[in-house]
């Protein structure tokens, strides 16, 4: 039986989400947030992001060939949602979200994250470049530089405070991990 959408969501969720900042042409950021984020090669290390192709990030992405990926943490989940609602194109969600953004120029290039950002990596579209999958835009990109310190999963007891997507209007983090035997 061919799932409605709705199912195909359910079934992907709980997942991890990022909030994708990107620039457009006239040099306004974009910030919006998204599931669809794959490791897809630990050498050299690379994503994917699937992206609605008609929305400012993926034009952004495709005009500038650079994005970055941030995890924030779940007191975040209210400006990270916010993030997501679709403002008239060129204007700055980050604004809109109260969310306040930090450039860091790393090897000559200033990237743009939220300043809450517990782990962000900087992006550059792959020389594999684009696919349209379906209703989306397969991106692959190559991790430029990335600080991931902050989401280190604390075993035995305490969670991490990582923002997850649990369903509609839904977030959540990590509450319980276990340990299972060595195989
Ligand atoms: C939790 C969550 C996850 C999302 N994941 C994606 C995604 O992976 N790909 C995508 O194209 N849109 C995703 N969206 C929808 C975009 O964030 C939304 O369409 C947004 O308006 C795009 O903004 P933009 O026009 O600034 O790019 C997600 C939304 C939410 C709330």
């Amino acid at each position: 039986m061919k799932p409605e959408i709705e199912t195909l969501k359910k079934f992907m969720q709980p997942c991890p989400v990022w909030l994708v900042c990107s620039e457009a042409p006239n040099g306004r950021l974009n910030v919006a947030p998204a599931s669809w984020v794959t490791l897809v090669s630990y050498s050299p290390p690379m994503i994917t992001v699937s992206l609605k192709p008609d929305k400012d990030t993926a034009l952004n992405v495709l005009a500038k060939g650079w994005f970055t990926i941030s995890r924030v943490p779940f007191s975040l989940a209210q400006k990270l949602h916010l993030c997501a609602k679709p403002l008239p194109r060129g204007e700055n969600e980050a604004d809109f979200a109260d969310l306040p953004i930090r450039w860091a120029e790393i090897d000559g290039k200033p990237w743009p994250r939220p300043v809450q950002s517990i782990a962000w990596a900087g992006c550059m579209m792959s020389k594999r470049g684009t696919m349209v999958v379906g209703d989306h835009l397969l991106v692959v990109a190559d991790i430029h530089t990335m600080e991931a310190d902050g989401v280190a999963i604390q075993i035995n007891g305490a969670s991490s405070d990582a923002i997850l997507y649990v369903a509609q209007g839904i977030y959540g983090c990590l509450g319980v991990t276990g340990r299972v035997k060595p195989f």
